[in-house]
């Protein structure tokens, strides 16, 4: 029906202007037919515009809908930055927690008993009952639980005394912003990367400071870097698992990217965002451990706990922690003291520990599921795995013909949330692919949302 692919409004009497338009089809079949549109999200109703194919299908450039919707009850000019953030909330809101949005947290994976009484408990009488502003640091007992977490499971070199308790690694990437670069200062940034992290850059308006690095199977091509841009302040990088695609960074590369900093007196950002979730043999130390001087190593607990939680760490060099501090205060003052006090005792007694054993198996079994589900339902020639052992994620490469975001609209309009990837990718090396969280998702759902996935990638 081709008024379906415009946005003009749509007539309303098109089942009664019976003459030239007649197409032999019951009202009740066309009005049914557009409920269902409606319920898909692939139609929406304006008062006084009529009905028309949903703006975010319909419009490929992203932006602009987003300047002509966010804005359209302000009397006055938007400040000029409006727009750049209107688009990050744009881009971050979340997806609904069905296959495949990533970590959700929901059946096994969740944390036990434990999480919950010893919530009570420390809220109530302990140490998170109700009380005055606290160190912006984090608290003694969650700092001294993270820096023994991290010697230990992640081969990190430090003291309590440089542990920044964060609310999560996107606050951290942002105080390392705020601390470390000034204007004109270049970084590398991987290519692809987390999004989290070139929308920070993008946001600060200063787009040429980002030089993008590509990355091969031994992760970022150091060499590359240094001859875009050998003076470069920052290397944001991700080396236990390559973000999005997987890999962990080779020895040889490790070792370049140090010397290349101590050269150039210039940091390195570790984001080791999900190194916990390694299936195959033991999870790659960090880098942190061969330049801790140099070296921001940066964790989360959204993947091995939840993300709702906030609560992630920055590792710091010596000399640095008040500065972290300093930037830390003008930002939010303090995480939310409780969290810190259950999350220090649920490390302490060892509930941690267990967790992360428990959720590895889940998500080993459901990456293997989903392999097999994928291989059995989606034809080799339009969507392919990326291989990998590790995380919480994978990518799903798509043909060339294949748009990533209109397939990810698609799939969402049909209940099934993914992320495409070709926005992780610089505009020159951009691909087409999904990334697909693995949760404790039930077989049965998961199956359904390839079915799904299966149906829009082959319709295309
Ligand atoms: C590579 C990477 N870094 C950082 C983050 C941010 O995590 P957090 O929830 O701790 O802010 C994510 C979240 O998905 C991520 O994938």
């Amino acid at each position: 029906m081709k008024f379906m692919f415009t946005r003009e409004p749509l007539r309303r009497d098109i089942s009664i202007t019976r003459p030239k338009n007649y197409m032999g089809i019951a009202r009740g079949t066309v009005i049914g037919a557009f409920e269902q549109l409606h319920a898909e999200g692939v139609l929406e109703t304006k008062p006084a515009s009529g009905t028309c194919v949903a703006r975010s299908l319909a419009d490929s450039s992203h932006s602009r809908s987003v300047r002509e919707s966010a804005f359209s009850d302000l009397n006055s000019i938007p400040p000029a930055r409006a727009t750049t953030f209107a688009k990050v909330y744009d881009e971050f809101s979340p997806l609904p927690q069905v296959p495949f949005a990533v970590s959700v947290p929901q059946g096994l994976a969740l944390p036990e008993d434990a999480w919950r009484k010893l919530g009570n408990r420390i809220r109530a009488r302990g140490p998170g009952a109700p009380s005055g502003y606290d160190d912006p640091q984090g608290t003694s007992a969650l700092r001294e639980a993270v820096a023994e977490y991290v010697r230990r499971s992640r081969s990190v070199r430090c003291e309590p005394e440089q542990v920044i308790i964060t609310s999560g690694i996107q606050q951290a990437l942002y105080l390392c912003c705020q601390l470390f670069l000034e204007k004109g200062d270049q970084v590398w940034v991987e290519d692809p990367a987390y999004r989290g992290l070139t929308a920070i850059l993008e946001s600060a308006g200063d787009e040429s400071s980002m030089v993008r690095v590509p990355v091969d199977a031994e992760g970022i091509q150091v060499e590359t870097g240094i001859r875009l841009a050998p003076d470069a302040r920052v290397a944001f990088v991700t080396p236990s698992h390559q973000y999005p695609l997987g890999m962990p960074m080779s020895m040889s590369r490790r070792n370049a990217l140090v010397r290349w900093a101590n050269d150039h007196h210039s940091w390195i950002v570790e984001d080791d965002y999900d190194s916990e979730l390694r299936y195959a043999g033991h999870p790659f130390p960090s880098l942190q451990g061969l330049a801790p001087s140099r070296v921001i190593y940066l964790g989360t607990f959204s993947k091995i706990l939840f993300p709702s939680l906030r609560l992630g760490y920055a590792i710091v060099p010596k000399g640095l922690e008040t500065a972290f501090c300093g930037a830390r205060i003008l930002m939010d003052r303090h995480p939310p003291s409780a969290d810190q006090h259950v999350l220090a005792a649920f490390i302490r007694e060892g509930h941690l520990d267990r967790h992360i054993r428990r959720i590895r198996g889940i998500y080993a079994e459901r990456r293997d599921q989903l392999v097999e589900m994928i291989q059995r339902h989606i034809p080799a020639t339009r969507g392919w795995l990326q291989p990998g052992d590790q995380g919480m994620h994978m990518v799903l490469w798509l043909s060339e013909d294949i748009d990533d975001r209109k397939t990810a609209t698609a799939a969402l309009a049909a209940g099934v949330a993914v992320r495409p990837v070709s926005s992780t990718f610089s505009i020159a090396r951009k691909r087409p692919g999904l990334i697909l969280g693995l949760g404790d998702f039930s077989l049965a759902d998961m199956e359904s949302a390839v079915h799904v996935l299966a149906r829009i990638i082959t319709s295309v």
